[in-house]
């Protein structure tokens, strides 16, 4: 098996800013409640012309840049979203034409938040087996086009934004050195996003009922999101022979600040191993670890040698881990 690693990253956020004050003339909420709740301040929002593959495209382009490899010598694209252009073709295969990448193989995964993570572990099989040399791996999300913007529970949560990794095979010691990935079917019903698939087709009962719209059950989700990144984290961390303290940065799918701390603290790892930027951009699904992890390595918060955890849960219920000596 070869050893594999991420060689670029890259992220992109649309230019369009909403603020909790804009959001308290949208819907009954306040600055401080979502702060306090969420620890989110704003959110990047497309433009009408805006979607999940031009988000894609973009941040792509910055990783692959990064990389130091052009287009043409990628062979797999996998594209992480729950908002994808249109049910198909796949937004992978946009990103594929938009690029140019003309001999990548190319498709979706549906895996909510933990999209990215799910999405870097089958890139990584891949890789490892050397049926593929280069592979970009994109998580992207539109997820002001499924929001219920009458619902304040949900609406003041969510961004719009995309993050991206180039994995290739890496000679050195650097490299993923565990990965673990988990699903739970039967909580389906704690989110989803009910209309407009082969159960309930678009009608316009099913608009009118707001079944296009993300429905959540957000108290439920929070301590089961807490336990399970936490435990997702011990075994991983077992598998690769490493124990907590050998972590020099976690970067937690962000839902909401106090599931991220609660994490740590179950884990007994302080603040500041852990890369939070949902202040900036709310939750964005499969895109907010890829646009973390990019930020992370940008700002120089990861260094050559460090011990990396990406970690996320999402719908479905499915999660992963993925431990990386950077
Ligand atoms: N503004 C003001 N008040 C609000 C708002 C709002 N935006 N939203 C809800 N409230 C009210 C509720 O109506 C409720 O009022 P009541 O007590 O009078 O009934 C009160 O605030 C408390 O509501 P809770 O739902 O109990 O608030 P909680 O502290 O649980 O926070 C939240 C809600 C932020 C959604 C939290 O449960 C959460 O983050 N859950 C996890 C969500 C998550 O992880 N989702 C996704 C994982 S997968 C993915 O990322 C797609």
């Amino acid at each position: 098996m070869k050893r594999v690693g991420i060689i670029g990253v890259g992220k992109y956020l649309p230019k369009r800013v909403l603020s909790n004050r804009d959001l308290e003339k949208i819907v009954d909420t306040s600055d401080e409640w979502i702060t306090t709740r969420t620890g989110i301040k704003e959110r990047h929002l497309v433009s009408s012309h805006e979607a999940a593959s031009d988000l894609a495209t973009n941040a792509a382009k910055e990783a692959l840049k990064d990389a130091g490899i052009k287009p043409q010598d990628l062979d797999l694209i996998i594209v992480a979203t729950i908002t994808p252009d249109m049910q198909f073709p796949s937004t992978a295969c946009f990103v594929q034409a938009a690029l140019g990448a003309k001999n990548a193989v190319c498709f979706d995964i549906s895996a909510a938040c933990a999209g990215f993570v799910y999405a870097i572990i089958v890139a990584q099989q891949f890789i490892a087996q050397g049926t593929y040399k280069n592979a970009l791996v994109v998580g992207t999300e539109v997820l002001s086009s499924i929001t219920d913007w009458q619902d304040r529970s949900t609406c003041v949560l969510f961004g719009d934004g995309a993050g991206a990794a180039v994995l290739s095979e890496v000679k050195s010691a650097a490299g993923i050195l565990s990965t673990y990935l988990g699903g739970d079917g039967s909580m389906a019903d704690l989110l989803m996003l009910p209309g407009g698939g082969s159960r309930n087709p678009a009608t316009h009962k099913t608009i009118d009922k707001r079944l296009h719209c993300i429905k959540m059950q957000g108290n439920k989700l929070f301590k089961l999101a807490v336990k399970i990144m936490a435990e997702a984290a011990q075994i991983a961390l077992k598998k690769a022979g490493l124990k907590c303290e050998d972590i020099d940065l976690v970067i937690p799918h962000q839902a909401n600040v106090r599931i991220i701390m609660a994490m740590a603290k179950r884990l007994g790892l302080p603040s500041d191993r852990i890369y939070v930027n949902i202040e900036k951009y709310g939750n964005m699904s499969s895109a907010s670890t890829a646009t973390a992890l990019c930020e992370a390595v940008r700002v120089g918060r990861i260094k050559k040698g460090d011990i990396v955890l990406l970690d996320a849960f999402g719908a479905g219920l499915v999660w992963g881990a993925c431990l990386i000596k950077w």
